[in-house]
C-alpha cells in the first residue's frame, strides 16, 4: 500500500550511480522506504555513469548491493518490484551529449506515466566534479520543470560543504547561481536521527523545561558523539579532513542549535532553519589564545598505519571545544563538544546540567547536587533526567535517582539507513526542516575555520591515546 500523500511522480537522478554515497547510504535508504511502502508510486531511479551498462546491469549491481548490505540473500518477491524501477544511463559527466541523453530518458518516462515528473538529483562524485555537474545540469535545461507549474526539481547536496569558509562560499555561489534556495537540500544526517528532532518537541511541547532553559538556570552542556568504529577505509578522505570538519563542523554544530534555539514561530522549515542559524551566528569565535585554552586534539595510535593516511600525519581522530554563545539568554554558559573514533563503547548525547544554590540539602561529603537533562542516541534512544530523592529508611539522607524514557525498544544502529530514507522522502515532499541553510554553513565555518588554522599552525600540539580506550577522556578534562 502507498499512502495517498506519497504519489508524487519522482525521478531521482544518480550522478555516480555506482559511488560509494550511493553503496553505503542511498541503496539501503530507497529499499527501506520501499519496504515501509513509503516510495511514491510512480518512482524512477536512473543511474548515470560511463559504464556501459544495461538496465538489468545496473539492477543486479543494486542487488549486490542490498545483499551485501543486508549480510544475507533478500527475498526475491520484495526485491524483484524494487529492482524493476531501477534505470541506467551511460554517460560522462564532460559531454554535453550524455545530458541531453538523460533529458531524453526523462521525456520517455514522463511519457508512460503521462504526468510532468519531478526530479530530484543526487550527486555521487568526487566534489571537484560538482562545478561541472551543475553547470552542464544548468545549461542542458535538465533543472528546469518541464512545465512551468508543473514538476519539481530539487538537488540533494552531500557533505562535506567545504573544506572551509572559502570553498564552501565557492559551492555556494555555484548552487545559487543556478538554482534557487528552495530548491537546494544539503543533507546532514544527524538532523534526521529520532532523538535530534525529539528535542525540538521535547522543549517546544513541554513547558516545564523550556521556561529555565537559558543561562539563569542552567549552568553547561555538554555535546559528545564518541564513536567505537574508527577511520576503517576511508583513510584518505579522513585524512584531508579530520574528526572537527568531519562531525565537528556539522553534526556536533547542529546538536548545539538543536539544543540553544529559540522558539520558533512556527513549526516551518524556514522558521526552524532562520532559529537554528541565528544560534550558530551567535557563537563566539576564539582567537588564537581562545583556540589555545580551549580547545584539544589527539590521534588514535595507529592511526597512520591506515592506508591513505600519511606516516606523519597531524589529523585528529579526536577533538573536544569549549563553545560560548554571545547572546544574552545563553551567556556565560560553557557548551563543551567534543567526539573522536575509536573510543570504546559508543556514546552520543547531551547533557544539559542545571544549577543549583548552595547551601544545599547534599551529602554531608558528597557532591553538590545538580540535575541533569541528557538526550541520548547511543547506545539507547533515550531521555533521562537525573534528580535526587530521599533514601528510603529512617534516615534523612538523598540520594541519586532518575526519570528515564525510553524512546523506543533497542534496535541494532544501522548506519545512515533510516536517517537517509527520512531525508530522501523530505526532498519529494519538499520538506527542507531537517537541512541546512547556506546561513548555516556560513556560521558553522565562521566559527570552525579560527579553530583549524590555529591547529595548523600548532598552537596546540597534537596528542595521542590509546584505541578503544576512554583515555583520551581524562586527557581532555581540562576543557570543561
Ligand atoms: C559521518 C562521518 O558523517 O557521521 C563518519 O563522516 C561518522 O565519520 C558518522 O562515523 C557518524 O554517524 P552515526 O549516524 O553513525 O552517528
Amino acid at each position: 500500500m502507498v499512502a495517498p500523500q506519497n504519489n508524487i511522480p519522482t525521478i531521482f537522478a544518480a550522478f555516480g550511480a555506482t559511488g560509494d554515497l550511493m553503496r553505503k547510504k542511498v541503496l539501503p535508504a530507497l529499499f527501506y522506504s520501499y519496504q515501509q511502502h513509503e516510495l511514491p508510486k510512480m518512482f524512477k531511479v536512473v543511474g548515470f555513469s560511463r559504464r556501459d551498462w544495461s538496465d538489468e546491469q545496473f539492477q543486479e549491481y543494486v542487488r549486490g548491493v542490498l545483499e551485501e548490505h543486508a549480510g544475507a540473500k533478500i527475498d526475491e518477491t520484495m526485491l524483484a518490484p524494487f529492482l524493476s524501477v531501477f534505470a541506467f544511463q551511460q554517460g560522462t559527466f564532460e559531454e554535453s551529449a550524455s545530458y541531453q541523453n538523460l533529458k531524453k530518458t526523462f521525456d520517455e518516462c514522463d511519457k508512460e506515466w503521462g504526468v510532468c515528473s519531478n526530479k530530484l538529483f543526487y550527486l555521487s562524485v568526487a566534489p571537484e566534479y560538482y562545478d561541472l555537474i551543475l553547470h552542464e545540469l544548468a545549461s542542458s535545461g535538465l533543472t528546469d520543470p518541464c512545465a512551468p507549474d508543473q514538476g519539481w526539481t530539487h538537488i540533494i547536496v552531500e557533505k562535506p560543504f567545504g573544506m572551509d569558509s572559502e570553498t564552501a562560499k565557492h559551492i555556494d555561489e555555484l548552487l545559487g547561481k543556478l538554482f534557487t534556495e528552495d530548491q537546494i537540500y544539503r543533507i546532514d544526517h544527524y538532523l534526521a536521527k529520532e532523538m535530534l528532532q525529539n528535542i525540538l518537541i521535547f522543549r517546544f511541547s513541554n513547558n516545564l523545561f523550556e521556561i529555565p532553559w537559558g543561562n539563569e538556570l542552567i549552568e553547561s552542556i555538554h555535546i559528545r558523539v564518541l564513536e567505537k568504529i574508527g577511520v576503517e577505509k576511508r583513510g584518505a578522505f579522513y585524512e584531508s579532513v579530520g574528526a572537527m570538519r568531519d562531525v565537528g563542523q556539522n553534526h556536533l554544530l547542529q546538536m548545539l542549535a538543536l539544543v540553544t534555539m529559540e522558539h520558533p514561530e512556527t513549526f516551518a522549515a524556514s522558521s526552524i532553519q532562520k532559529k537554528r542559524a541565528e544560534v550558530l551566528q551567535a557563537l563566539k569565535v576564539q582567537k588564537p589564545d581562545d583556540v589555545r585554552k580551549y580547545t584539544f586534539r589527539a590521534q588514535y595510535d595507529g592511526y597512520r598505519e591506515i592506508q591513505g593516511v600519511a606516516p606523519d600525519s597531524d589529523t585528529e581522530t579526536y577533538f573536544k571545544v569549549r563553545a560560548l554563545l554571545h547572546i544574552p539568554k545563553w551567556e556565560g554558559v560553557p557548551i563543551i563538544m567534543e567526539s573522536g573514533k575509536r573510543l570504546g563503547e559508543p556514546l552520543k548525547e547531551i547533557v544539559v546540567t542545571f544549577r543549583h544554590p548552595s547551601p544545599c540539602l547534599c551529602p554531608p561529603n558528597g557532591p553538590h547536587h545538580k540535575n541533569e537533562v541528557i538526550f541520548r542516541m547511543e547506545p539507547r534512544e533515550e531521555i533521562l533526567i537525573e534528580f535526587w530523592a530521599k533514601k528510603a529508611g529512617f534516615a534523612f539522607a538523598t540520594e541519586r535517582r532518575e526519570f528515564r524514557y525510553l524512546h523506543r525498544e533497542e534496535r541494532a544502529h544501522v548506519p545512515y539507513v533510516e536517517e537517509y530514507a527520512k531525508l530522501l522522502l523530505d526532498c519529494v515532499h519538499g520538506d527542507q526542516t531537517l537541512f541546512i541553510s547556506t546561513d548555516e554553513i556560513r556560521a558553522m565555518w565562521r566559527y570552525v575555520d579560527p579553530i583549524l588554522e590555529a591547529w595548523r599552525k600548532n598552537i596546540v600540539p597534537l596528542e595521542t591515546y590509546v584505541p578503544d580506550s576512554r583515555e583520551v577522556l581524562e586527557k581532555a578534562a581540562s576543557i570543561g
